[in-house]
């Protein structure tokens, strides 16, 4: 992503009259409680894509189980490839594809790995051991908990059997893309980088785009 930023048509500040959402975790809980209203299929599923330490890339779906301003919960083997590639290159992107509102989200940052004991966590409530603030409230954190819960049942004999190697990551984002196709117009792209915990959103191309969305 940080190479978009370079791409000729430019930066374009955000104009005045756009609905401008300075907390891309705000708007990110907008699109997604979207894309659940608009009945998309396994609307928490995400690109996983790690990469191990000479740079061999790799992705694979996994489940968003939460997030908040200090990131998003995925379970994982730890023993898996991506578990391996996380250790070694903990840095990572996600990417979210909602095809039937033509939208999809990029988020990258960097992992690290919960402390919690994920056999309890994975059906029951998240608590702050993650480094989320609590398990949020309202219905896109319900409907995560809910269909991460039934996921998780048909999981049950895993991790039983392979106790302590399933566990949650957390990747703290340092950036996002939103992406929105447009009928009979360009897509529009929206950009939130991070410095500190401050975050800078800002829209990418020419005269005439969207940024209201
Ligand atoms: C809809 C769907 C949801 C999945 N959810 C998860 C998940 O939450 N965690 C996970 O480790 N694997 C999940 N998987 C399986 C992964 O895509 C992948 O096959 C597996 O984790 C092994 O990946 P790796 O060898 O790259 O580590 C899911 C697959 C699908 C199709």
């Amino acid at each position: 992503m940080s190479n978009a930023r370079t791409e000729s048509d430019g930066e374009a500040p955000m104009p005045a009259t756009a609905a401008v959402v300075n907390d891309p975790f705000e708007r990110f809980e907008v699109w997604l409680a979207e894309a659940i209203k608009a009945g998309v299929s396994e609307p928490n599923s995400m690109v996983l894509a790690t990469a191990a330490a000479g740079g061999m890339p790799s992705a694979r779906i996994v489940l968003l189980r939460s997030f908040d301003s200090s990131g998003f919960v995925f379970f994982a083997d730890h023993n898996s490839r991506k578990g391996r590639e996380l250790s070694e290159n903990p840095h990572a992107a996600l990417l979210f594809y909602w095809a039937e509102l033509e939208r999809q989200v990029r988020v990258e940052g960097v992992v690290s790995q919960g402390t919690i004991d994920t056999a309890a966590a994975l059906i029951g409530p998240l608590n702050g051991s993650l480094g989320l603030r609590s398990e949020q409230a309202g219905p896109v954190h319900g409907f995560l908990t809910q269909k991460f819960t039934k996921r998780a049942k048909r999981w049950q004999a895993v991790r039983t059997s392979q106790p302590g190697t399933w566990g949650a990551y957390v990747l703290r984002p340092n950036a996002f893309e939103f992406w929105q196709g447009l009928e009979g117009s360009l897509p529009v792209r929206l950009f939130y980088t991070r410095t500190g915990n401050a975050w800078r959103p800002y829209g990418l191309g020419g005269p005439g785009n969207h940024m209201g969305i």
